[in-house]
């Protein structure tokens, strides 16, 4: 079932993580072209203030901060309230990727992606919903999860962890507001599959003291770059099927249709008690 829509945007105020490139970058322009007030979020200042500058001089604050840690996030969430008084959209969206079979990701790899993926989600809804259940105008939280959320795939067992994480956070997320009875605030999470962005290079952004020493990551991330690469949605095309979901009052936003087969078929396997079928690179 849909919940409330939430469509008009102009001179509102959005939050995103992760705005520095892909996904981040695009949701930034469709939100900029909907006349809203913008508070950018990264890890990487200088493609930050790039994006920024890529906005007509739409009325926006840039902050480095690093999702994963809490103290970051609780920053974001005091400069956004301090600048604006409210926040009506909250992108969670940051998210990083390191790849190779499950036994051979290393400590350092699970601390960076759940660290970025999850932990930064989780902190993103700690500093900002008791915030937004305080205000009286309406907001929308949108944390950007992945197919690999909704599905497992060989070679990424941490990222997909991670992206399972984000889904059932935030359908539980949309339970405790509905059981509290809040109507104001509304949900949805993002699972697209491979879409052409920096996440195929995202050791850019790898912190040195989680550098990876995973001798089996390099012939995986081939792999994936080229998955990445011949995705056939844009980041565009998201953002701007992010942003219909949003106005449509979705829940979950799955932007490539062919790739609902895959979610079917893990459905399937688990309710007949199957070993599960390796789903296809859908894009
Ligand atoms: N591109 C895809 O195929 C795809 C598919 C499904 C889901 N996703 C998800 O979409 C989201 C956006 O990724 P993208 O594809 O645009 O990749 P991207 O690499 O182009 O953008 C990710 C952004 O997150 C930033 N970032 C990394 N670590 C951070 C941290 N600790 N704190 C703050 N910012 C940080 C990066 O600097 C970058 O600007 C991610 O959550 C990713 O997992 C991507």
């Amino acid at each position: 079932m849909n919940q409330s829509s939430h469509s008009d945007f102009f001179d509102k105020i959005a939050v995103i993580t992760g705005a520095s490139s892909g996904f981040g970058r695009e949701l930034a322009k469709q939100a900029a072209a909907r006349g809203m007030k913008l508070v950018l979020a990264d890890v990487d200042g200088p493609a930050l203030a790039e994006t920024a500058g890529m906005l007509g001089g739409v009325d926006s604050v840039c902050l480095r901060c690093d999702v994963s840690n809490p103290d970051d996030v609780k920053e974001l969430a005091e400069t956004a309230y301090a600048e604006y008084g409210a926040v009506h959209l909250l992108f969670n969206n940051a998210g990083v990727m390191a790849t190779g079979p499950v036994w051979a990701s290393t400590p350092e790899d699970w601390q960076w992606i759940l660290g970025v993926n999850l932990m930064g989600v989780v902190h993103g809804i700690q500093s900002f919903v008791p915030r937004m259940l305080e205000q009286s105008e309406p907001a929308h939280i949108i944390n950007t999860a992945s197919l690999a959320g909704l599905t497992s795939v060989n070679g990424s067992g941490a990222y997909c962890a991670s992206k399972h994480s984000v889904v059932t956070l935030s359908e539980c997320l949309h339970h405790d507001l509905a059981q509290q009875a809040v109507k104001h605030i509304g949900v949805s999470v993002l699972c697209p599959a491979f879409v052409p962005t920096g996440i195929a290079d995202a050791g850019r952004n790898r912190p040195d003291s989680l550098a990876s020493t995973n001798p089996d990551a390099a012939a995986y991330e081939d792999k994936v770059r080229k998955a990445v690469e011949s995705g056939r949605l844009s980041a565009a095309d998201i953002a701007r099927i992010t942003f219909e979901g949003i106005e449509a009052g979705q829940f979950y936003i799955l932007p490539h249709k062919a790739a609902r087969v895959s979610v079917t078929m893990r459905m399937e396997d688990i309710l007949e008690g199957r070993a599960p079928r390796d789903p296809s690179v859908i894009r």
